[in-house]
């Protein structure tokens, strides 16, 4: 009989008051003595190093005396750490972790596998493996076409992505020089759907050949000429061996075309690991074009495409464009099947194209609400069904099922995969990306491309090299006991959802007079977003000390003892939320638009709590996170007026 997920749920974490503490202990000391026994067994014939008669010595004494200190003052540290697994934490996104993924993590740690080498890691990187594809299937890509990794967090993983996705647009720029080299003509489908011989195109077409075909393109060179002088001719011209600046001189000389920057197209909303990315990749943070928002915190389509239009006209090249799944601030989804839809207009009228990105880092897991048992997919009036309210909406499904059209898609299990630190994933779509950008130390022994699925040397195709073979076990056995349907994550997340939106139906309705909680719309997954006004707070500026304050009492950044509860907060700036702040600023009554477009860094400070508790929204018999946290609001934001008062601020209170 397949277990019910609502019974299954209670054994999923530790619990809040360590209600699960037996069945933890009792794993944890399984997965000890196993790995002793292990060790004991290991060439029994080897004697010992460390002798009964050697434990009685002062200095072994000595030692396990400061190694039992420290630890005990280490544990007393850690008792001012952040507790992700209370109700009371309403903060960042993160949670309990899964007692699938603690001791998953805790028993292969003891082994301390290096996923950067099937050699130092014989089985943890083929469970890293069967992740990336239990990824892939999730979010709708092709398993045996596709390829992905875990990597240490969505930064890393962001940036690989946007890593290849360079990789991939030079390609064919690549290609025609290593063609030329070679003395071979080679066709090549350009977007419109015409094909030319890559001799005749103009350096702005080879850079607006599509994903597929520029692999398709290269996948032939291969064919044409012995590999070695393939491959000799080809780093001959490519950016990744030469490098931005002498790449642009010789292509200005080749082609009397100076190389015009390339942009990379993000939402207004994208996690600043972006900037960083966009940096460190050489590519510049003046290239990094932020897009408008619609009232919904989403990726405005009609924008995209008026930029893509503008961008297209004066012939600078889009490297790639991110879209979103689940927004740092708000957890809003891009409506990437309408994304898509502007790239395949571009394609047909403009005759450009770009990479499309999904950064999903923290919603992704969410596609696993769209999942049956059987892997099939659930329509949006089933899970409305199953959630009980109106979420999700049928263009969130669509959003969430384009994924799998996406070229990549970033994933983090240490989000909301409730696995811990560290855990990223990128995902690509055609798994024949990784190869550009290999690199063969001499150290790991190379392999000839493997078949997907029977990876040997995951170092070979990343940015980083060790790595804990405790995390893809964690992220592995987690899948295992939750897998990534109906029945395991889409129903953990479903809960979440349905106390997000709880939460969100009970700030807007309290009666929290004289204050006022302004609520950003219902989020699109589970981080609710609200700030709290009051008939004296006559500025922005004022309201944002006022919220300021809010937040000081609700957050470790409280002094005066432990917060009743712990969010946290953000600040949604100009221009990158113009069009979305109007409806909050009217509800505010506060300051103009000119105000908010003034404002600067500044910006309007915004509560935020993330729901991942997945027992807020039928409480029982426990106490009810949501009624508490109501009165801790309306007690914080008496404190903070007062507060605010007693200061003198003449900014703050009129
Ligand atoms: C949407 C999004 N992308 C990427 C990241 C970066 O992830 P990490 O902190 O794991 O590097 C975050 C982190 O919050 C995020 O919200």
């Amino acid at each position: 009989m397949p277990t019910d997920p609502r019974d299954a749920l209670r054994a999923w974490f530790l619990g809040p008051r360590a209600e699960n503490a037996e069945l933890l202990e009792r794993l944890v000391v399984e997965s000890l003595r196993d790995h002793v026994f292990w060790r004991r067994n290991y060439h029994p014939e080897d004697g010992f190093a460390i002798r009964e008669t050697d434990k009685r010595q002062e200095g072994y004494e000595e030692n396990v005396a400061t190694l039992t200190q420290e630890l005990m003052g280490l544990l007393a540290e850690l008792k001012r750490d952040v507790p992700f697994f209370s109700g009371r934490y309403k903060g960042h996104m993160v949670g309990e972790q899964t007692i699938a993924s603690q001791i998953g993590y805790f028993a292969t740690m003891l082994y301390n596998p290096n996923n950067i080498a099937l050699e130092i890691s014989p089985v943890t990187t083929r469970l890293e493996v069967e992740v990336a594809g239990q990824l892939a299937r999730m979010i709708g890509y092709d398993p045996s076409r596709s390829w992905g990794h875990l990597t240490s967090g969505g930064t890393i993983a962001n940036f690989e992505a946007l890593w290849l996705a360079r990789s991939v647009r030079y390609l064919a720029v690549a290609a025609a020089g290593a063609a030329a080299e070679l003395g071979i003509e080679l066709p090549v489908r350009l977007p419109g759907g015409t094909t030319a011989s890559i001799s005749e195109l103009s350096l702005w077409e080879l850079l607006n050949v599509g994903n597929d075909d520029t692999l398709d393109l290269w996948d032939r060179l291969w064919g044409t000429a012995p590999h070695a002088d393939v491959q000799r001719t080809l780093t001959n011209h490519s950016l990744a061996a030469i490098g931005y600046q002498e790449y642009s001189r010789r292509l200005a000389m080749d082609y009397g075309d100076p190389l015009p920057a390339g942009v990379v197209l993000v939402a207004a909303t994208a996690h600043y690991s972006w900037e960083k990315i966009v940096r460190a990749l050489g590519i510049g943070s003046n290239q990094l074009v932020h897009l408008p928002l619609d009232q919904s915190y989403r990726m405005d389509p009609e924008a995209l495409w008026q930029r893509v239009n503008g961008l297209a006209r004066r012939r600078d090249p889009i490297l790639a464009l991110v879209s979103v799944c689940g927004t740092t601030e708000e957890s809003a989804v891009d409506r990437l099947d309408q994304v898509l839809e502007v790239r395949a207009r571009a394609e047909r009228e403009l005759g450009i194209t770009f990479h499309v990105h999904s950064d999903a880092c923290y919603g992704g897991y969410a596609a696993a609400v769209t999942r049956r048992a059987d892997g099939s997919r659930r329509t949006a009036a089933e899970i409305r069904k199953s959630v009980g309210d109106d979420w999700p909406a049928d263009d969130w499904v669509r959003a969430v099922e384009a994924l799998g059209q996406a070229d990549s898609v970033t994933v983090d299990p240490h989000k909301m995969g409730y696995v811990p630190y560290s855990a990223g994933a990128i995902l690509v779509r055609d798994g024949r990306t990784r190869h550009l950008v290999a690199t063969d130390p001499p150290y790991l022994s190379p392999v000839e491309l493997p078949a997907p699925g029977t990876e040997r040397f995951l170092g070979r195709y990343i940015l980083e090299g060790s790595k804990p073979g405790a995390a893809a076990a964690a992220v592995w056995l987690s899948h295992k006991v939750l897998p990534l349907d109906e029945r395991g994550y889409g129903y953990l997340i479903e809960r979440t959802v349905a106390g997000a939106r709880r939460f969100h139906a009970a700030l807007a309705t309290a009666d929290l007079s004289p204050f006022l909680a302004v609520m950003l719309p219902l989020p699109d997954i589970n981080i609710v977003c609200y700030l709290l006004s009051h008939p004296s707070l006559a500025t922005l500026r004022a309201v944002n000390d006022f919220n300021e304050r809010v937040y000081t009492r609700m957050s470790l950044a409280r002094t005066d003892g432990p917060p009743e509860y712990i969010i946290t907060r953000t600040r949604l700036r100009s221009p990158a939320y113009d069009g979305a702040i109007d409806p909050i600023l009217a509800l505010l009554a506060v300051g103009s638009g000119d105000e908010w477009k003034a404002s600067g860094a500044e910006g309007l400070v915004v509560l935020r709590s993330t729901i991942m508790d997945p027992f807020l929204a039928a409480p029982a018999p426990a106490p009810d996170h949501v009624n508490g946290f109501v009165g801790a609001l309306r007690r914080a934001c008496a404190d903070a007026l007062e507060e605010g008062a007693g200061a003198g601020d003449p900014r703050s209170i009129s």
